[in-house]
């Protein structure tokens, strides 16, 4: 795993037009995202030279923010999307984050999975968040004091 680079940024558009169809983020998001290291923070998995996967999160705050996560699918199933999520997770507490945060499709229940096994709890839905098609958002959080916040 290491760092997101601006070269992968074309392979990375395939993938999101292939995984996310409805809301595949655009080549400016991408760069923007970059600008905005270290507080947005990428990791890619690169497996024979291709991206198998990459995941983003907002630092900076006592709250982080999940931004993107995802699997190509010839790799997904095969415990990736878990080592990406912890990967995510420690650079939350290495950030010295609380809480760490996320946004998932209530129509997405690998994803929901993924994060409920790995601790996230359901704290509130957002009727309709997602548009076309009216689907809810879940909003979930893990929660990275310990219990001593
Ligand atoms: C969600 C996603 C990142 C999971 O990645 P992955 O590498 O396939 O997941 P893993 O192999 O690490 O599986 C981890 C856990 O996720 C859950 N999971 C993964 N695929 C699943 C499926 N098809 N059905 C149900 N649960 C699933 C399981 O809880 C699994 O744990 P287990 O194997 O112990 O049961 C991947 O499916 C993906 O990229 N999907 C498209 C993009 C997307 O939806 N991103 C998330 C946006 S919020």
């Amino acid at each position: 795993m290491r760092d997101l680079r601006w070269t992968d940024l074309p392979e990375l558009s395939l993938l999101e037009a292939d995984l996310f169809p409805d809301d595949a983020w655009a080549q400016e998001t991408w760069w923007a995202e970059l600008a905005a290291r270290p507080r947005r923070s990428y990791v890619v998995e690169e497996q024979d030279g291709r991206v198998a996967g990459y995941a983003g999160v907002d630092l900076g705050g006592d709250v982080a923010d999940v931004m993107t996560m995802a699997v190509a699918p010839a790799a997904q199933g095969r415990g990736l999307g878990r080592r990406l999520l912890d990967e995510l997770v420690a650079r939350a507490a290495a950030d010295h984050a609380a809480y760490l945060m996320l946004e998932v499709r209530e129509d997405n229940g690998p994803a929901r999975r993924l994060y409920e096994t790995r601790g996230f709890e359901l704290l509130t839905v957002r009727r309709r968040y997602y548009q076309p098609g009216d689907v809810d958002a879940h909003v979930m959080r893990l929660d990275l004091t310990g219990g001593t916040a």
